[in-house]
């Protein structure tokens, strides 16, 4: 055993629960999943200087599938477990897992995810983003800025060697502190060699539970928002889109992160 071994062998003992050595990414990796992140952010720079009013979802789903592959890669939603397009477009009282389509035109005072998530070499990676379409209502806009600081503050509060719970316990006090609610079931992933790695992370468990941060984890910070209950019903027809329960608002906002010896470093957002 080395020394990493030893020390999370006695966390264990301690009755922590800690990463697999196999998600602990070496050097190697993090070099290649930094390729593919640099992309996926390329890609959504791409997209946010094409959204506005008028476009459709499908062309949004056009525009992904032409940029990844044009730099060598392949939209990781694409198939994905069935799923048909090549980004998630999850449209004001969507929460998220939105399909695009021809029949959805975006108008002002929308709000949109995009969530892209980019295969290269192998290597996986995935961010999302909230646009607003044109001038949205103040409480339209509202949602989306107290989501994304959210985001920032749960970044803030993740420490190498803390918690995944620290994260939740600032993305969850901030929303509600707002009024806001925290979507309980659905949550971030692990992420770099496969899509959706271990562990599963919510944003709701509280400070100081849940996996220790160890340096090479990577995985996703991506709570979903809403202004009013955090209940939600999914799609009967296509068993994907993830709606509100009670019609209101959703938003989302997803870094993609590392942790390393010194902080948390983000790898696409
Ligand atoms: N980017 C989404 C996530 O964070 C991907 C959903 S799976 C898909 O997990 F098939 F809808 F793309
Ligand atoms: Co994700």
């Amino acid at each position: 055993m080395n020394k990493l071994d030893i020390k999370l062998w006695t966390l264990a003992a301690k009755g922590e629960i800690v990463p697999k050595r196999s998600l602990l990414k070496t050097p190697a990796q993090v070099r290649a999943i930094r390729k593919s992140a640099a992309l996926n952010t390329a890609l959504l720079n791409y997209i946010s200087k094409h959204i506005r009013a008028g476009i459709s979802t499908a062309e949004i789903d056009r525009l992904v599938y032409s940029f990844t592959t044009k730099h060598g890669g392949i939209p990781a939603p694409l198939h994905y477990q069935g799923f048909p397009k090549s980004v998630c477009t999850s449209v004001n009282n969507v929460i998220c897992h939105g399909i695009p389509s021809e029949k959805e035109l975006l108008k002002e005072g929308d709000i949109i995810n995009v969530d892209v998530s980019t295969i290269l070499n192998g290597f996986y990676s995935d961010a999302s983003r909230m646009f607003i379409i044109g001038d949205a209502s103040p409480r339209a806009k509202k949602l989306v800025q107290v989501t994304k600081e959210c985001v920032e503050l749960g970044l803030k509060a993740a420490k190498p060697w803390g918690h995944l719970g620290d994260i939740a316990h600032a993305v969850n006090t901030h929303a509600r502190a707002n009024g806001y609610s925290v979507v309980e079931e659905i949550g971030g992933h692990g992420i770099g060699l496969d899509f959706h790695e271990e562990p599963f992370v919510s944003y709701v468990t509280p400070k100081g539970s849940e996996m220790v941060l160890v340096p090479g984890m990577m995985f996703t910070i991506e709570p979903m928002v809403n202004e009013g209950s955090p209940d939600f019903y999914i799609d009967e027809e296509n068993d994907w889109t993830v709606y509100t329960a009670d019609g209101g608002l959703s938003a989302q906002v997803e870094y993609m992160v590392l942790v390393t010896k010194n902080g948390i470093e983000v790898l696409s957002k």
